[in-house]
């Protein structure tokens, strides 16, 4: 095993990371060689169905719970061995956090910071931060669910993080908490600290991440900026026309790679570009890696008319979709052994 290279531009680091619960009715591997990096600076979303190993990651990180093997480092320190070093570095909502109902927003946070021997005056400063600084002197009670999360959210920045990890911060909320947290979240890694937040929901998070992993059964399945993932699946372009046999397979000798997205009616997907070379109905066929124009011209050279040509653009939420579908994802749950199928 050769010298680990510790990349101190990381803010998180795994490699081989695993977890195994054992239950009841035997083992379960949670985490399953998680190979993850998230740069230092902006939003990383975690993203990944449930049950995919998020919550356990992110504990073991933090040192809450014990890995089985691999190594993690946060900002270059090896965890959990030199967590203490670090630590102050970094803050987290794992768990809904508790507040005194009957208190006020400031009073909590200020019960806090005295725990933690952080000057008092640091309070106002992280209710401006998460903009909750007009609401900071009335009861906990009285928020709606999004500040309450944006209480929880100023608690992790008493003690100026660098680096900020949410654990599926918007669960429970409605569409104007959910916008809440996330412009905090952007907010807060607009003034340069690095915000790991988890979801099983890739919309909510793809808007504001700048990089994103996704896991699934405890493994990183694709990992890199926003941009790229969507990028690396492709423009692709959905076609109409008649005679779909004879236009797929004029695209095909170009080079572009063509699916059928739907054939005419009645035609055998296998047999599909055989059977029906010069049916006459209209069939929609998808093209990837040509420019419309492109397909324009090699079909309109064979004389095929296109009668729809509509670009599309692969979203996160689809190559998600595919990466799971691919892995069988997700899994159900499993009865015990000899169970009832
Ligand atoms: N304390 C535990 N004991 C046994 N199994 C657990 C425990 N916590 C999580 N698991 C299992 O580990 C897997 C990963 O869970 P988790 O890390 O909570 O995923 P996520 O946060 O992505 O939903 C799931 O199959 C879950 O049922
Ligand atoms: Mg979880």
């Amino acid at each position: 095993m050769g010298a680990p290279v510790v990349d101190e531009t990381l803010a998180v680091s795994t490699r081989g990371l695993r977890k195994t619960y054992r239950t009841l009715r035997g083992t379960r591997v949670a985490v399953h060689g998680l190979d993850l990096d998230v740069p230092s600076g902006g939003v990383h979303g975690f993203l990944g169905p449930n049950g995919s190993g998020k919550t356990t990651t992110i504990r073991m990180l933090l040192g809450l719970t014990r890995a089985d093997a691999g190594t993690m480092h946060l900002f270059g320190t090896p965890v959990p061995r030199s967590l203490p070093r670090v630590i102050d570095r970094v803050g987290a909502i794992v768990e809904s956090p508790t507040f005194f109902p009957s208190f006020t927003g400031h009073r909590n946070l200020a019960l806090l910071a005295e725990a933690i021997g952080t000057p008092p005056a640091r309070v106002d400063e992280v209710l401006d931060e998460v903009g909750l600084g007009a609401r900071g002197r009335d009861t906990f009670r009285s928020y709606s669910l999004g500040m309450k999360q944006r209480l929880a959210i100023a608690a992790t920045l008493l003690k100026s993080p660098d680096l900020l990890i949410f654990d599926e911060p918007t669960n429970g909320l409605d569409p104007a908490g959910i916008h809440e947290i996330r412009s905090t979240m952007r907010r807060l890694a607009d003034e340069g600290r690095t915000v790991l937040v988890s979801s099983h929901i890739l919309s909510e998070v793809e808007q504001i991440a700048d990089t994103v992993s996704i896991i699934g059964r405890g493994r990183v399945l694709a990992q890199g900026s926003v941009a790229g993932l969507i990028g690396a699946g492709g423009e692709s372009v959905e076609v109409g026309v008649k005679h779909p046999g004879a236009a797929a397979r004029a695209l095909r000798d170009e080079g572009f790679t063509v699916d059928w997205l739907a054939l005419p009616r009645g035609t055998d997907a296998a047999d599909g570009l055989r059977e029906y070379h010069d049916a006459e109905e209209a069939g929609l066929l998808t093209v990837t890696g040509a420019e419309p124009g492109e397909i324009t011209r090699v079909l309109a050279g064979k004389g095929l008319w296109v009668e729809r040509l509509v670009p599309s653009r692969r979203g996160l939420e689809q190559i998600f979709l595919e990466l799971t579908e691919a892995e069988g994802l997700p899994t159900p749950a499993r009865a015990p052994g000899r169970g009832a199928a």
